[in-house]
Protein backbone atom coordinates (compact mmCIF):
# COMPACT_ATOMS: atom_id res chain seq x y z
CA UNK A 1 0.00 0.00 0.00
CA UNK A 2 1.26 3.47 -1.24
CA UNK A 3 -0.53 5.70 1.53
CA UNK A 4 0.73 8.95 0.01
CA UNK A 5 -0.62 7.87 -3.63
CA UNK A 6 -3.70 7.13 -1.75
CA UNK A 7 -3.95 9.97 0.06
CA UNK A 8 -3.04 12.45 -2.75
CA UNK A 9 -5.99 10.66 -4.97
CA UNK A 10 -8.16 11.20 -2.72
CA UNK A 11 -7.79 15.02 -1.78
CA UNK A 12 -8.06 15.25 -5.72
CA UNK A 13 -11.21 13.71 -5.82
CA UNK A 14 -12.66 16.12 -3.25
CA UNK A 15 -10.58 19.35 -4.93
CA UNK A 16 -12.09 22.61 -4.24
CA UNK A 17 -15.51 23.56 -5.91
CA UNK A 18 -15.36 19.85 -7.53
CA UNK A 19 -17.05 16.39 -6.63
CA UNK A 20 -18.07 13.07 -8.52
CA UNK A 21 -20.08 11.88 -11.25
CA UNK A 22 -21.48 8.45 -10.29
CA UNK A 23 -22.32 6.50 -14.06
CA UNK A 24 -21.77 3.19 -12.99
CA UNK A 25 -25.08 2.14 -12.81
CA UNK A 26 -25.63 -1.49 -13.39
CA UNK A 27 -26.82 -3.20 -16.48
CA UNK A 28 -30.63 -3.57 -14.40
CA UNK A 29 -30.33 -0.22 -13.71
CA UNK A 30 -29.55 1.69 -16.26
CA UNK A 31 -32.42 -0.35 -18.27
CA UNK A 32 -34.51 1.32 -15.53
CA UNK A 33 -33.38 5.00 -16.16
CA UNK A 34 -33.70 4.40 -20.09
CA UNK A 35 -37.23 2.87 -19.73
CA UNK A 36 -38.30 6.65 -18.63
CA UNK A 37 -37.07 8.00 -21.92
CA UNK A 38 -38.35 4.88 -24.26
CA UNK A 39 -34.84 3.76 -25.72
CA UNK A 40 -33.62 0.73 -24.85
CA UNK A 41 -30.22 0.03 -22.91
CA UNK A 42 -27.62 -2.13 -25.19
CA UNK A 43 -23.84 -1.76 -24.67
CA UNK A 44 -23.87 1.11 -27.72
CA UNK A 45 -26.60 3.34 -26.60
CA UNK A 46 -25.17 3.18 -22.76
CA UNK A 47 -21.98 3.93 -24.36
CA UNK A 48 -23.79 7.04 -26.69
CA UNK A 49 -25.49 8.60 -23.43
CA UNK A 50 -22.10 8.11 -21.35
CA UNK A 51 -19.65 9.78 -23.50
CA UNK A 52 -22.41 12.43 -24.22
CA UNK A 53 -21.77 12.87 -20.56
CA UNK A 54 -18.29 12.46 -20.45
CA UNK A 55 -17.06 14.62 -23.70
CA UNK A 56 -19.15 17.56 -22.45
CA UNK A 57 -16.86 20.49 -23.06
CA UNK A 58 -16.25 22.42 -19.30
CA UNK A 59 -17.18 19.66 -16.86
CA UNK A 60 -13.79 18.76 -15.56
CA UNK A 61 -13.85 22.26 -14.05
CA UNK A 62 -16.62 21.00 -11.97
CA UNK A 63 -16.37 17.14 -11.71
CA UNK A 64 -12.88 15.56 -10.20
CA UNK A 65 -13.98 12.09 -11.04
CA UNK A 66 -16.35 9.53 -12.34
CA UNK A 67 -17.59 6.25 -10.99
CA UNK A 68 -17.89 3.67 -14.20
CA UNK A 69 -19.20 0.39 -14.70
CA UNK A 70 -17.34 -2.84 -15.77
CA UNK A 71 -18.77 -2.65 -19.26
CA UNK A 72 -17.80 1.18 -19.67
CA UNK A 73 -14.33 0.82 -18.39
CA UNK A 74 -13.01 -1.00 -21.51
CA UNK A 75 -14.83 0.90 -24.01
CA UNK A 76 -13.49 3.47 -25.78
CA UNK A 77 -14.10 6.98 -27.08
CA UNK A 78 -13.03 7.47 -30.64
CA UNK A 79 -10.34 5.07 -30.46
CA UNK A 80 -9.13 5.81 -26.77
CA UNK A 81 -10.29 4.08 -23.70
CA UNK A 82 -12.51 5.18 -21.60
CA UNK A 83 -10.24 5.89 -18.58
CA UNK A 84 -7.46 7.11 -20.64
CA UNK A 85 -9.92 9.75 -22.19
CA UNK A 86 -11.08 10.78 -18.56
CA UNK A 87 -7.40 11.25 -17.51
CA UNK A 88 -6.93 13.18 -20.71
CA UNK A 89 -9.50 15.71 -19.11
CA UNK A 90 -7.84 15.44 -15.69
CA UNK A 91 -10.64 13.45 -14.25
CA UNK A 92 -9.75 10.17 -12.50
CA UNK A 93 -11.39 7.11 -13.16
CA UNK A 94 -12.98 5.20 -10.89
CA UNK A 95 -14.81 1.90 -10.51
CA UNK A 96 -17.82 0.05 -8.96
CA UNK A 97 -16.91 -2.80 -7.72
CA UNK A 98 -19.58 -4.66 -6.02
CA UNK A 99 -21.83 -7.00 -7.76
CA UNK A 100 -25.79 -5.23 -6.34
CA UNK A 101 -27.34 -6.45 -3.46
CA UNK A 102 -29.17 -9.70 -2.24
CA UNK A 103 -31.76 -10.15 0.52
CA UNK A 104 -30.05 -11.64 3.80
CA UNK A 105 -31.24 -15.39 5.00
CA UNK A 106 -33.92 -15.06 7.86
CA UNK A 107 -33.73 -11.62 7.41
CA UNK A 108 -36.82 -10.42 4.70
CA UNK A 109 -36.26 -7.08 3.37
CA UNK A 110 -32.72 -6.82 4.30
CA UNK A 111 -29.97 -6.68 1.90
CA UNK A 112 -26.70 -7.85 1.96
CA UNK A 113 -23.70 -6.87 -1.03
CA UNK A 114 -22.39 -9.58 -2.98
CA UNK A 115 -18.59 -9.78 -4.40
CA UNK A 116 -15.93 -10.15 -2.35
CA UNK A 117 -14.78 -13.53 -3.68
CA UNK A 118 -12.29 -12.65 -6.40
CA UNK A 119 -11.97 -8.93 -5.58
CA UNK A 120 -8.27 -8.92 -5.36
CA UNK A 121 -7.99 -10.08 -8.71
CA UNK A 122 -10.67 -7.81 -9.62
CA UNK A 123 -8.95 -5.17 -8.06
CA UNK A 124 -5.49 -5.58 -10.16
CA UNK A 125 -7.37 -5.58 -13.14
CA UNK A 126 -9.39 -2.37 -13.01
CA UNK A 127 -6.07 -0.87 -11.65
CA UNK A 128 -4.40 -2.28 -15.08
CA UNK A 129 -7.53 -0.85 -17.38
CA UNK A 130 -6.92 2.46 -15.29
CA UNK A 131 -8.63 2.61 -12.31
CA UNK A 132 -7.45 4.83 -9.45
CA UNK A 133 -10.26 4.54 -7.38
CA UNK A 134 -13.18 1.88 -6.45
CA UNK A 135 -17.00 1.82 -4.88
CA UNK A 136 -18.76 -0.24 -3.27
CA UNK A 137 -22.38 0.64 -1.86
CA UNK A 138 -24.17 -1.49 1.08
CA UNK A 139 -28.03 -0.65 1.71
CA UNK A 140 -30.00 -0.31 4.94
CA UNK A 141 -33.65 -0.03 4.74
CA UNK A 142 -35.77 1.88 7.52
CA UNK A 143 -38.38 -0.24 9.13
CA UNK A 144 -39.87 -2.15 11.93
CA UNK A 145 -37.11 -4.06 13.18
CA UNK A 146 -35.20 -2.99 10.66
CA UNK A 147 -32.21 -2.33 10.26
CA UNK A 148 -31.34 -5.28 11.97
CA UNK A 149 -27.77 -6.02 14.05
CA UNK A 150 -27.16 -8.81 11.71
CA UNK A 151 -27.73 -6.16 8.53
CA UNK A 152 -25.45 -3.86 9.95
CA UNK A 153 -22.77 -6.30 11.10
CA UNK A 154 -22.70 -8.09 7.70
CA UNK A 155 -22.39 -4.83 5.72
CA UNK A 156 -20.11 -2.84 7.68
CA UNK A 157 -17.65 -6.52 7.59
CA UNK A 158 -17.85 -6.56 3.77
CA UNK A 159 -16.93 -2.83 3.09
CA UNK A 160 -14.22 -2.87 5.57
CA UNK A 161 -12.63 -6.17 3.66
CA UNK A 162 -13.23 -4.04 0.26
CA UNK A 163 -11.68 -1.05 1.66
CA UNK A 164 -8.54 -3.14 2.50
CA UNK A 165 -8.27 -5.08 -0.68
CA UNK A 166 -8.65 -1.79 -2.60
CA UNK A 167 -5.95 -0.21 0.14
CA UNK A 168 -3.53 -3.06 -0.93
CA UNK A 169 -4.15 -2.19 -4.49
CA UNK A 170 -3.14 1.43 -4.00
CA UNK A 171 -6.96 2.24 -5.40
CA UNK A 172 -8.98 4.78 -2.78
CA UNK A 173 -12.21 3.05 -1.55
CA UNK A 174 -15.01 5.26 -1.71
CA UNK A 175 -17.24 3.13 1.29
CA UNK A 176 -21.07 3.81 0.95
CA UNK A 177 -23.28 2.97 3.39
CA UNK A 178 -26.39 3.95 2.25
CA UNK A 179 -29.57 4.49 4.37
CA UNK A 180 -32.34 4.42 2.16
CA UNK A 181 -34.82 7.32 1.86
CA UNK A 182 -37.65 4.65 1.17
CA UNK A 183 -40.31 4.86 4.42
CA UNK A 184 -42.54 7.20 6.19
CA UNK A 185 -40.01 7.49 8.96
CA UNK A 186 -38.45 11.07 10.29
CA UNK A 187 -35.60 12.95 10.87
CA UNK A 188 -34.54 11.53 13.96
CA UNK A 189 -35.03 8.32 12.83
CA UNK A 190 -32.44 8.61 9.58
CA UNK A 191 -30.21 9.85 12.45
CA UNK A 192 -30.60 7.52 14.57
CA UNK A 193 -30.36 4.61 12.03
CA UNK A 194 -27.19 6.80 10.30
CA UNK A 195 -25.52 6.98 13.50
CA UNK A 196 -25.64 3.37 14.25
CA UNK A 197 -24.52 2.17 10.87
CA UNK A 198 -21.43 4.32 10.65
CA UNK A 199 -20.48 3.47 14.22
CA UNK A 200 -20.23 -0.01 13.45
CA UNK A 201 -18.75 0.74 9.68
CA UNK A 202 -15.61 2.55 11.50
CA UNK A 203 -15.29 0.09 14.39
CA UNK A 204 -14.92 -2.27 11.46
CA UNK A 205 -12.83 -0.35 9.06
CA UNK A 206 -10.17 0.13 11.92
CA UNK A 207 -10.54 -3.16 12.96
CA UNK A 208 -9.32 -4.45 9.63
CA UNK A 209 -7.15 -2.20 9.75
CA UNK A 210 -8.00 0.23 6.92
CA UNK A 211 -6.10 3.49 6.53
CA UNK A 212 -8.91 5.90 7.03
CA UNK A 213 -7.02 9.01 5.62
CA UNK A 214 -6.62 7.02 2.35
CA UNK A 215 -10.68 6.52 2.40
CA UNK A 216 -13.91 8.62 1.16
CA UNK A 217 -17.40 8.03 2.96
CA UNK A 218 -20.14 8.51 0.56
CA UNK A 219 -23.21 8.30 2.81
CA UNK A 220 -26.94 9.55 2.58
CA UNK A 221 -27.70 13.03 3.90
CA UNK A 222 -29.64 12.87 7.00
CA UNK A 223 -33.52 13.30 5.71
CA UNK A 224 -36.89 12.51 5.90
CA UNK A 225 -38.39 9.57 4.60
CA UNK A 226 -39.62 9.94 1.26
CA UNK A 227 -43.38 8.90 2.37
CA UNK A 228 -42.93 10.97 6.03
CA UNK A 229 -45.90 13.35 6.37
CA UNK A 230 -43.20 15.77 7.62
CA UNK A 231 -40.79 16.69 5.66
CA UNK A 232 -37.30 18.57 6.88
CA UNK A 233 -36.17 22.15 5.34
CA UNK A 234 -32.67 22.17 3.98
CA UNK A 235 -31.65 24.19 7.30
CA UNK A 236 -33.20 21.13 9.58
CA UNK A 237 -31.38 18.40 7.62
CA UNK A 238 -27.78 20.47 7.29
CA UNK A 239 -28.23 20.78 11.08
CA UNK A 240 -28.39 17.27 11.83
CA UNK A 241 -26.67 16.02 9.10
CA UNK A 242 -24.17 17.94 10.39
CA UNK A 243 -24.27 16.95 14.36
CA UNK A 244 -24.24 13.16 12.87
CA UNK A 245 -21.03 12.95 11.10
CA UNK A 246 -19.68 15.34 14.15
CA UNK A 247 -20.33 11.96 16.35
CA UNK A 248 -19.33 9.27 14.12
CA UNK A 249 -16.81 9.96 11.59
CA UNK A 250 -13.03 9.93 12.42
CA UNK A 251 -11.16 13.41 11.07
CA UNK A 252 -8.71 11.23 9.59
CA UNK A 253 -11.34 10.72 6.54
CA UNK A 254 -10.63 13.77 4.04
CA UNK A 255 -14.02 13.77 2.57
CA UNK A 256 -17.61 13.11 2.85
CA UNK A 257 -19.08 12.75 -0.81
CA UNK A 258 -23.24 12.70 -0.69
CA UNK A 259 -25.10 10.62 -2.83
CA UNK A 260 -28.31 12.18 -3.94
CA UNK A 261 -30.78 8.26 -3.22
CA UNK A 262 -33.85 9.88 -4.82
CA UNK A 263 -33.41 13.76 -3.70
CA UNK A 264 -34.71 15.70 -6.62
CA UNK A 265 -31.70 17.62 -8.95
CA UNK A 266 -32.90 20.64 -7.04
CA UNK A 267 -32.99 19.20 -3.51
CA UNK A 268 -30.02 17.47 -3.65
CA UNK A 269 -28.50 21.09 -4.60
CA UNK A 270 -29.82 23.26 -1.51
CA UNK A 271 -29.24 20.24 1.01
CA UNK A 272 -25.59 20.59 -0.05
CA UNK A 273 -25.60 24.17 -0.06
CA UNK A 274 -26.77 24.21 3.38
CA UNK A 275 -24.88 21.40 4.95
CA UNK A 276 -21.47 23.58 3.15
CA UNK A 277 -22.99 26.80 5.29
CA UNK A 278 -22.32 24.72 8.27
CA UNK A 279 -19.55 23.29 7.48
CA UNK A 280 -17.44 20.66 9.20
CA UNK A 281 -15.82 23.00 11.85
CA UNK A 282 -12.70 21.79 13.51
CA UNK A 283 -13.36 18.19 11.56
CA UNK A 284 -11.68 19.59 8.61
CA UNK A 285 -13.56 16.84 6.04
CA UNK A 286 -14.34 18.11 2.50
CA UNK A 287 -17.80 18.52 2.11
CA UNK A 288 -18.87 17.61 -1.66
CA UNK A 289 -20.75 15.04 -3.65
CA UNK A 290 -20.97 12.33 -5.62
CA UNK A 291 -24.27 12.08 -7.30
CA UNK A 292 -25.58 9.84 -10.04
CA UNK A 293 -29.57 10.65 -10.56
CA UNK A 294 -29.00 14.54 -8.89
CA UNK A 295 -26.25 15.30 -12.09
CA UNK A 296 -28.01 13.33 -14.65
CA UNK A 297 -31.49 13.10 -14.37
CA UNK A 298 -32.38 16.51 -16.77
CA UNK A 299 -29.57 15.39 -18.82
CA UNK A 300 -30.86 11.94 -19.27
CA UNK A 301 -34.10 13.91 -20.17
CA UNK A 302 -33.16 15.98 -22.68
CA UNK A 303 -30.99 13.71 -24.83
CA UNK A 304 -33.98 11.19 -24.72
CA UNK A 305 -31.32 8.67 -27.12
CA UNK A 306 -31.51 11.59 -30.20
CA UNK A 307 -27.90 12.61 -31.48
CA UNK A 308 -29.70 15.78 -32.42
CA UNK A 309 -30.09 16.63 -28.35
CA UNK A 310 -26.70 15.71 -27.54
CA UNK A 311 -25.53 19.41 -27.77
CA UNK A 312 -28.81 20.38 -25.72
CA UNK A 313 -28.27 17.57 -22.82
CA UNK A 314 -24.65 18.85 -22.38
CA UNK A 315 -25.60 22.40 -21.58
CA UNK A 316 -27.91 21.14 -19.11
CA UNK A 317 -25.80 18.61 -17.82
CA UNK A 318 -22.84 21.48 -17.63
CA UNK A 319 -25.52 23.94 -15.67
CA UNK A 320 -26.97 21.18 -13.15
CA UNK A 321 -22.83 20.51 -12.37
CA UNK A 322 -22.10 23.46 -12.34
CA UNK A 323 -24.81 24.62 -9.46
CA UNK A 324 -24.07 21.60 -7.44
CA UNK A 325 -20.22 22.26 -7.56
CA UNK A 326 -20.75 26.10 -6.46
CA UNK A 327 -23.27 24.23 -3.37
CA UNK A 328 -20.18 22.36 -2.30
CA UNK A 329 -17.99 25.91 -2.71
CA UNK A 330 -20.52 27.77 0.12
CA UNK A 331 -18.61 28.64 3.05
CA UNK A 332 -19.52 28.66 6.38
CA UNK A 333 -21.24 31.82 7.79
P1 LIG B 1 -27.53 8.53 -6.53
O1 LIG B 1 -26.86 9.88 -6.36
O2 LIG B 1 -28.46 8.47 -7.70
O3 LIG B 1 -28.08 8.01 -5.26
O4 LIG B 1 -26.38 7.53 -6.97
C1 LIG B 1 -25.19 7.53 -6.31
C2 LIG B 1 -24.61 6.19 -6.29
O5 LIG B 1 -23.53 5.96 -6.78
C3 LIG B 1 -25.36 5.10 -5.63
O6 LIG B 1 -24.51 4.03 -5.43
Amino acid sequence: MDINTLKQTASAMVAPGKGILAADESSKTIQKRFDKIGVSSNPETNLSYRQMLFTTPGIEECISGVILYDETIRQSIDGVSVPKYLESKGIIPGIKVDKGVKEIPNFPGEKMTEGLDGLRERLTEYKNLGARFAKWRVVYTIGNGMPSEACILANAHSLALYAGLCQEADLVPIVEPEVLMDGGHDLKRCQEVTVQVLKIVYEQLKLYKVELSGTLLKPNMVISGKESPTQASANEIAKVTIDTFKEVVPKEVPGIVFLSGGQTPDQATENLAAINRIGPASAGWQLSFSYGRALQEEALKTWAGKSENIAAAQQVFLERAKKVSAARSVKPT
